[in-house]
């Protein structure tokens, strides 16, 4: 249908008749060009869309403040993630007093650049408000008001947000890195609650929001820790979650890389497929790959070869994205390496990101652009002449 209307709008034809000079006059005497090769709008949304894939980014307030990010955050990107907005630390950050005005924004701005929601994250260990964790440490929230503020939590923020959220990453990290590794019995959650409150805040959350697509999110769980054994306990975790018919929807795989650890894309693409092979949807939610940097400022690498191993490896990983048909989404944490979580939370690291500090594209965006164009519409037919049949 595509092809039909392209041509009969002299398609090829006409492009290369507005091209003065040897590109037209060669385009005219080749065979004639199927449109399939003439390049979409080439932005990482636009060329993802043709397969309906959707790329994300997660999104700090700087994003939306910064004139320069807001629009390549609404020309790159089809889904959001709010890096702090919709933690409970944010959202409440005294008891009963509710700021929802980043959060807003933001869904307000997906809204309006026909951009989804990734809604993160209602159930973790790390920035909860103080008022709960204290009061769970010195006695004065006991285990049974604890679960109902959880209930209450997720009902409230589900609810505000009703319709309106694509994915919400219901729970998160709540696997040990050991080998073998389990659900985390030191977790704050699990510590307190036990481990079946996993399950039950997927129940919560899907009452509150029956359409929003329910993920358990987790770092290291497809291709990064070397022997799989994260991955083999959240798959058999999820094996049991289903049978016990808890609604979840989808794993995400956040996918923090580092240029020093050891990750492998095959790898990666097999777990995927193991978590789709169970019925599941998988995303990729938290892409980034980091590497020794001179500085926080200029976040030059310092080794000449991590340079191509930062690309090489958000190479990988969007191959593994692609190879896989149950991944719905590939998310990056953060676009520009001025704006990215990495220099503060890990020494001496940076250029994490696909932009750099001055939000100029880095070699990893156009890597992603490539392995997406490869993606979407597939390399194309050898160009055979007689002398080669
Ligand atoms: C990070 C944010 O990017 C930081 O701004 C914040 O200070 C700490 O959290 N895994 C997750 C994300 O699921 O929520 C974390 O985000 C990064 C690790």
């Amino acid at each position: 249908m595509r092809r039909r209307s392209f041509l009969a709008m002299g398609g090829a034809a006409g492009v290369a008749a507005a091209i003065p000079g040897s590109a037209a006059t060669a385009a005219v005497r080749r065979p004639a060009v199927s449109p399939r090769h003439v390049d979409p709008p080439g932005t990482l949304r636009g060329l993802a869309e043709l397969i309906g894939l959707r790329i994300g980014t997660a999104v700090i307030p700087f994003d939306l403040n910064t004139p320069a990010y807001n629009a390549v955050l609404a020309e790159q990107f089809s889904v959001v993630t709010p890096g702090n907005a919709m933690k409970w630390g944010s959202v409440e950050p005294t008891k009963g007093v509710f700021d929802w005005s980043d959060a807003d924004t933001l869904v307000g701005f997906a809204e309006q650049h026909d951009q989804l929601v990734r809604g993160h994250t209602l159930l973790w260990h790390n920035q909860l408000p103080d008022w709960l964790t204290t009061g769970v440490a010195n006695g004065t929230i006991s285990s049974s008001a604890l679960m109902g503020l959880l209930e209450q939590h997720i009902f409230t923020e589900v609810g505000r947000y009703r319709g309106r959220i694509w994915q919400w990453d219901v729970a998160n990290e709540f696997f040990t890195d050991a080998n073998p590794s389990g659900i985390n019995p030191n977790d704050f959650w699990v510590s307190n609650l036990g481990p079946d409150i996993i399950g039950q805040a997927f129940r919560w959350a899907h009452e509150a929001d029956p359409h929003a697509l329910l993920f358990y999110n987790d770092y290291n769980i497809a291709g990064e820790d070397g022997t799989s054994a994260k991955s083999d306990a959240v798959f058999a975790w999820l094996r049991q979650m289903l049978d016990q018919g808890v609604p979840i929807d989808g794993v995400g795989n956040q996918g923090h890389l580092d240029t020093q650890f050891g990750f492998s894309g095959t790898r990666m693409t097999q777990d995927l497929q193991r978590y789709a092979s169970l019925g599941l949807k998988v995303a990729i939610t938290e892409a980034d790959v980091r590497t020794f940097v001179d500085g926080p400022a200029t976040q030059v690498p310092t080794d000449n070869l991590a340079a191509f191993a930062q690309p090489y490896e958000f190479g990988q990983m969007i191959k593994a994205a692609l190879a896989v048909p149950e991944c719905i989404s590939f998310t990056v944490w953060g676009f520009g390496d001025a704006d990215s979580w990495v220099p503060g939370f890990f020494t001496g690291e940076g250029y994490a990101t696909i932009y750099d500090v001055k939000l100029q594209p880095k070699l990893a965006f156009f890597e992603l652009m490539q392995e997406l164009k490869l993606g979407a519409l597939g390399a194309p037919r050898r160009v055979t002449g007689r002398a080669h049949r």
